[in-house]
């Protein structure tokens, strides 16, 4: 029976490049996920978009001097140019700058606001004398009240990860010249997140399928208990707030970025020409995941949740399988200091289906794992090429010589082959289980073994020097071989979409690896392949250096 399945997947900040920690994190493992649902014949909807709102961006601008919506437009662009060629399929990235999104939004503000979750109050907030204005968010910075940590911006601390409120700040200073902040009274809306707590605690006890971290953090957060939060800022650059008297203000940008979850579904679902049909994907027998790195953990187990349940009548999360870091070469990856590897600077210079394999062997799914261009170009040339491609090259390129282009015709196969055979399809079943778990990693490790098992039957057998006297033989042992490869095009699909899709190609068969389904596809005898080249190529061992001298300069 087919199942619906929606993904939500973190919106980047518009305000720069995506880098590899943002892949590894939140994009590629939902990528992996769609895909495994939607060959196994299940119906996915994945949205995401650009977070055009909220300090992030006006700050940029100021720096760049440009205006706000330039630098959104540019980096949006730029993202669903990376998305294209690094194959993140979503079906949908829009952004939160349409106006759909600001009318669902405000749909989302004004029904809270009827039912008493939203109120409004006067609170006395931090205004710098010298810049004359208010200081959200990111233009204020001090040490976090939780864990001291003293770099911490006003909206979140990046050392415990807790969402912050300005007025929180010990020693807060101005981030744009300095100055320790006056505060004057402003008046805001506020998220009545203290009543949820009990039903939010509740909820979250239940959801022992969560990943351990994830899980634990929600509760202690919980249990700790939970502060109203402000949704509206003094500032010009967002969502604005449906209600007279507030047109200096804007809605919040953590308030706004989460409903993007709803209204892409709304958007995509008229652009599929039936208005009412995000509603499958919203209400009713279908679960929601949402893929999001570590520093967005309270944002959609609690925050996020919390507005569903006020708002009514809409799924909560399944699951929120948030990753870890992704350090580069064995330090904390840092904008600012230029030690990163930024997307489009790899997809200009490499392949995409490497990224996808390293980044899928060492996924920071429960804890932090390092980006080395040593190992990246290790594993290239250990794994993919030697192991994968070159499993595939051989005999491809061995069966297109020796058998006119053509799969050849077996008489029967030995009980080495039909115990190859049922591995394969053991492990098909295995991977499928885990990917439907969100073990993405142990699913590639465990498709990868079979790649190696295959290998090993070649070796016994040896069909290239058995042909020569016995070619039905030889035919018998290939046929078996060109099985498993076909059974891990499909395998491996959902890590390596461009590879598995030439080698559907390779082996003769028509159409899209995602249609012919989560099962093995077995070449008929005489089906013509087409000539064969490398899935992958080695890579150079000098890259190493000239990578790694890239990282941290200007
Ligand atoms: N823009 C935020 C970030 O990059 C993430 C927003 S995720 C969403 O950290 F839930 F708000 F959509
Ligand atoms: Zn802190």
């Amino acid at each position: 029976m087919s199942e619906r399945i929606f993904i939500g997947v973190a919106w980047p900040y518009a305000d720069g490049p995506l880098h590899l920690g943002q892949i590894a994190g939140a994009y590629l493992p939902p990528d992996i996920f769609a895909r495994y649902h939607r060959t196994k014949g299940n119906e996915v909807l994945m949205v995401s978009g650009s977070d055009q709102h909220g300090t992030p961006i006006t700050i940029k601008a100021e720096q760049e001097g440009k205006k706000p919506s330039e630098i959104a437009n540019d980096y949006h662009q730029q993202f669903l140019d990376s998305w294209q060629k690094l194959g993140i399929s979503f079906d949908l990235f829009t952004t939160t700058g349409t106006a759909n999104h600001a009318e669902v939004t405000q749909d989302i503000f004004l029904t809270l606001l009827d039912r008493g979750h939203i109120y409004r109050a006067t609170v006395s907030l931090p205004f710098c004398p010298q810049c004359q204005r208010f200081l959200p968010d990111r233009y204020i910075e001090g040490t976090c009240p939780h864990c001291g940590f003293s770099g911490t911006r006003g909206d979140q601390c990046d050392a415990c990860g807790k969402p912050l409120n300005t007025a929180e700040l010990i020693d807060p200073h101005c981030r744009l010249c300095g100055t320790t902040p006056q505060f004057k009274d402003s008046e805001h809306f506020f998220l009545k997140l203290s009543a949820f707590r009990d039903r939010l605690l509740a909820w979250v006890r239940q959801q022992t399928h969560w990943r351990r971290n994830v899980l634990n953090f929600t509760v202690r957060y919980l249990e700790e208990g939970l502060k109203d939060r402000a949704i509206t800022r003094d500032i010009d650059w967002g969502v604005p707030v449906p209600v007279s008297g507030f047109g200096a203000k804007r809605i919040y940008v953590w308030f706004e970025a989460v409903i993007g979850y709803l209204s892409a579904a709304k958007e995509w679902a008229k652009s599929s020409g039936d208005e009412e049909k995000w509603r499958s994907f919203w209400q009713g027998e279908v679960k929601s995941y949402y893929f999001i790195g570590k520093d967005n953990i309270p944002f959609h187990t609690i925050i996020w949740p919390a507005m569903l349940m006020g708002y009514d009548d809409l799924n909560l999360p399944y699951d929120v399988p948030a990753n870890e870091f992704l350090t580069i070469e064995g330090r904390k990856l840092s904008t600012s200091r230029n030690w990163a590897v930024w997307l489009p600077d790899y997809l200009s210079r490499y392949d995409p289906d490497p990224l996808r394999y390293l980044l899928s062997v060492n996924m920071p799914e429960t804890s932090d794992t390092d980006f080395s261009w040593r190992e990246f170009i290790r594993r290239n040339n250990d794994e993919l090429v030697a192991t994968y491609g070159n499993l595939v090259h051989r005999v491809l390129t061995f069966v297109y010589r020796s058998f006119d282009g053509c799969v050849p015709h077996y008489d029967q196969i030995d009980a080495r082959g039909k115990a190859l055979e049922s591995t394969a399809y053991a492990l098909l079943n295995d991977v499928g289980k885990l990917l439907s778990d969100c073990h993405f990693k142990q699913a590639i490790m465990e498709a990868m073994s079979l790649a190696h098992e295959t290998n090993r039957y070649l070796d016994e057998k040896s069909p290239w020097k058995v042909i020569k006297d016995d070619p039905q033989a030889a035919a018998n042992y290939l046929y078996v071989a060109l099985e498993v490869i076909s059974c891990l095009k499909t395998m491996l699909y959902p890590f390596l979409p461009f590879s598995s899709q030439k080698l559907h190609e390779y082996l003769g068969f028509k159409g899209n690896v995602e249609d012919d389904g989560w099962q093995l596809h077995l070449p008929s005898p005489g089906q013509e392949l087409l000539p064969p080249e490398p899935l992958f190529s080695k890579l150079d061992e000098g890259l190493v250096e000239e990578e790694t001298n890239r990282l941290g300069h200007g």
